[in-house]
C-alpha cells in the first residue's frame, strides 16, 4: 500500500498535515490501512478552516468582555412555574393536545464522551445507584412511555412520541446494542431513531492535527451542536416530516430529573407561537459557573459566566434577584419550522468554539506522552449557537430541585453533580411527591419524620423513597396509592405496587 499513489500524501503536504504519515512505515498492513481510511475521509481544507475561525474568535472574546452588549430577558417572554402558577394547567393542556396529535418529538443529545464521570461506556448507561438500579436512559425511555399513555388517556387516540437519539462514532454501538437487549425499555422499536454526530481531530496550538497512537488520529465529536449538521446529512429531517412532527424537545443525557417532552413547557412555547424556548432555572450564586440566557446586541445567546465581569454578574434587579439569571440547563423547545430553516440555511454560520485540554499524544520519537497541561484544543459547535436566529424566543423558568440535576462527575467527598447528588436529587423529589399526595414517612422508632429534615442529626441524606415514573410521570396519580397511609423508608412504587424495601429485607 502506497499513500502516494492514492494521492493522499500530496492532499496532507497541501494542507500542512504530512507529520501524520511519520509512522507509516512502522505500521502493521492493518494500522496502515484503518489510517488510510480515516484520512480518506477527512477534508483537510474544511478542518484547516474551521481551526482558523474557531482560534480567530476565540483570540478576540478573549479580549472583550461582553457586559456592555446585554439585556436581560424581558419578562414579556418568560414563563414562570412559580410566577404563573394560574397559567400552568392550560400551558399543560395544551402541550398533551399536542403529544397526543403525535406532532411532539423528543431528541436526546447523547454524543459526549462523559470524560469527568469516567466510565468506558456511554452515560446514558450508568446506574446512579437507585433502589431500582435504573439507568439514565430507562428512567427517560419511561417517561415517555407515561406521558404517551396520560396524552391517550385525556384524548382518548392513540399517540407516538418519537425519541431521536444522537450518538457519537464512540458511542453508537454500544447505545444501540443497550436499547436492543433491553427490549427498548418498553416503547415502540420503530419510533427509537438512532443517529450520528461528526467528529472532528484534536488539533495542537499551530493547527497540526495530533496523533493519539502512531496509526491513528486523536478525534473528538463536534461538541452537541453538531446536532443541526447531523440532522441533515443523516435525513432526520425528513424523517420527522413524514412523521408529522411540528414540536422538538432536544435534552441532555446526564440530567436526571429531565422532563422529557415536557407537556407545560411544550404547550407554553405554543401558546406563545415561538420557534426557539429555552428552560432555565435560577441562577443564585453571582460566581457559579453557568452560563446565562440573555439578549446581546438585542439577538438572544447564553453568555458564559468566564465572558462578563463580576460587577455585572452580581447585578441584581428591584425584587433582589440577579439581573442575568436565567441559567441555562441545555434543555430547548423547537418548532420543525425553525429547526428545518436551522439545518437548512443558518448551520454554515456557526462557529466552533475552542477547548483547551490536555490531549495525549504521540512525540517525533514516537513516544506517547501524556501532557500535564493543555497542549492542544477540541472544536465544538454548541446545541445554543443558534438562538441568535429565532425569530420568536421564549424562556421558561423552572425550579432547579424538581428539574435539574446532571451527572457530570465521579463520586468523590463532597463533589458536584455526581452519582451520590443525582440520586439523592431524584429521591428526595420522590419523597416530596409522596407528602404532596398525602403520605407519610415514620422512622424507626414509630416518629413521623419531619417535611423539612433537621440537620441535628448531623445527615442531611434524603429519605429513600423512588416511584416509577410508569406510575407517575411529574407527581400525579399518587393519592390512591399513599394518601393518609405511613411508610418505612426505603418506598419503592412501582406498576406492581407499593413497596417497603427495608422492612421486607430487600
Ligand atoms: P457535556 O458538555 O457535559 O459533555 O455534555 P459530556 O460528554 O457529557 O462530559 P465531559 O465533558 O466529557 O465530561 C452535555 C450534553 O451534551 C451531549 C452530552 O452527551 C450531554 O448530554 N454532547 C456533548 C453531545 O451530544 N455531543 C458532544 O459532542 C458533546
Amino acid at each position: 500500500m502506497d499513500p502516494s499513489a492514492s494521492g493522499l500524501t500530496q492532499r496532507l503536504a497541501e494542507a500542512s498535515q504530512s507529520h501524520l504519515l511519520q509512522f507509516w512505515g512502522e505500521l502493521s498492513t492493518e494500522e496502515q490501512l484503518s489510517l488510510t481510511r480515516d484520512l480518506q475521509e477527512m477534508d483537510f481544507e474544511e478542518i484547516n478552516g474551521f481551526f482558523r475561525n474557531a482560534m480567530k474568535t476565540s483570540n478576540s472574546s478573549k479580549q472583550e468582555k461582553m457586559d456592555a452588549r446585554m439585556e436581560p430577558v424581558p419578562r414579556e417572554v418568560l414563563g414562570s412555574v412559580t410566577r404563573d402558577r394560574e397559567s400552568l394547567k392550560d400551558w399543560e393542556l395544551t402541550g398533551l393536545h399536542c403529544i397526543a396529535q403525535s406532532k411532539v418529538a423528543v431528541l436526546l443529545l447523547a454524543g459526549g464522551q462523559g470524560t469527568r464521570l469516567g466510565v468506558s461506556y456511554p452515560k446514558g448507561m450508568y446506574d446512579v445507584g437507585l433502589p431500582s438500579h435504573k439507568t439514565l436512559f430507562q428512567i427517560q425511555a419511561e417517561r415517555i412511555l407515561k406521558l404517551q399513555q396520560l396524552a391517550e388517556q385525556k384524548h382518548k387516540i392513540k399517540c407516538c412520541i418519537p425519541w431521536y437519539i444522537m450518538t457519537s462514532g464512540r458511542t453508537m454501538e454500544s447505545t444501540k446494542d443497550f436499547f436492543s437487549q433491553h427490549n427498548y425499555f418498553g416503547l415502540d422499536k420503530n419510533d427509537i431513531i438512532f443517529f450520528q454526530q461528526g467528529m472532528l481531530p484534536a488539533m495542537d496550538y499551530n493547527g497540526k492535527i495530533i496523533l493519539e497512537d502512531k496509526g491513528k488520529l486523536s478525534m473528538a465529536p463536534d461538541g452537541n451542536g453538531g446536532l443541526y449538521r447531523a440532522l441533515g446529512n443523516q435525513g432526520i429531517m425528513d424523517d420527522m416530516e413524514r412523521r408529522g412532527i411540528q414540536f422538538i424537545h432536544v435534552y441532555c443525557v446526564d440530567n436526571i430529573l429531565v422532563k422529557v417532552a415536557d407537556p407545560a413547557f411544550v404547550g407554553f412555547c405554543v401558546q406563545k407561537g415561538a420557534d426557539c424556548g429555552a428552560k432555565v432555572v435560577e441562577k443564585t450564586n453571582p460566581t457559579e459557573a453557568v452560563g446565562v440566557v440573555c439578549k446581546v446586541d438585542g439577538r438572544y445567546q447564553v453568555v458564559e459566566y468566564s465572558e462578563i465581569t463580576l460587577p455585572t454578574a452580581e447585578k441584581r434587579s428591584a425584587d433582589g434577584r440577579l439581573m442575568f439569571n436565567a441559567g441555562n440547563v441545555a434543555n430547548h423547545f423547537f418548532s420543525f419550522s425553525f429547526l428545518r430553516d436551522v439545518v437548512q440555511k443558518y448551520e454554515p454560520e456557526l462557529q466552533h468554539h475552542v477547548a483547551q485540554k490536555k490531549i495525549p499524544y504521540v512525540d517525533t520519537q514516537g513516544q506517547l506522552i501524556k501532557p500535564d497541561k493543555p497542549n492542544g484544543i477540541k472544536m465544538e459547535k454548541f446545541v445554543f449557537d443558534i438562538f441568535q436566529f429565532a425569530k420568536t424566543f421564549v424562556v421558561y423558568e423552572v425550579l432547579r430541585e424538581d428539574e435539574f440535576s446532571p451527572l457530570k462527575n465521579a463520586d468523590s467527598q463532597d463533589g458536584k453533580d455526581t452519582p451520590t447528588t443525582a440520586r439523592h436529587a431524584l429521591m428526595s423529589l420522590h419523597h416530596r411527591w409522596v407528602l404532596n399526595a398525602g403520605g407519610h414517612f415514620i422512622d424507626e422508632n414509630g416518629r413521623r419524620v419531619p417535611a423539612i429534615p433537621s440537620l441535628k442529626d448531623g445527615t442531611d441524606l434524603p429519605i429513600k423513597c423512588e416511584i416509577s415514573p410508569l406510575v407517575s410521570y411529574g407527581g400525579e396519580g399518587l393519592e390512591e396509592l399513599v394518601k393518609g397511609r405511613e411508610f418505612h423508608p426505603a418506598l419503592m412504587i412501582d406498576e406492581l405496587g407499593v413497596h417497603e424495601l427495608v422492612k421486607n429485607g430487600v
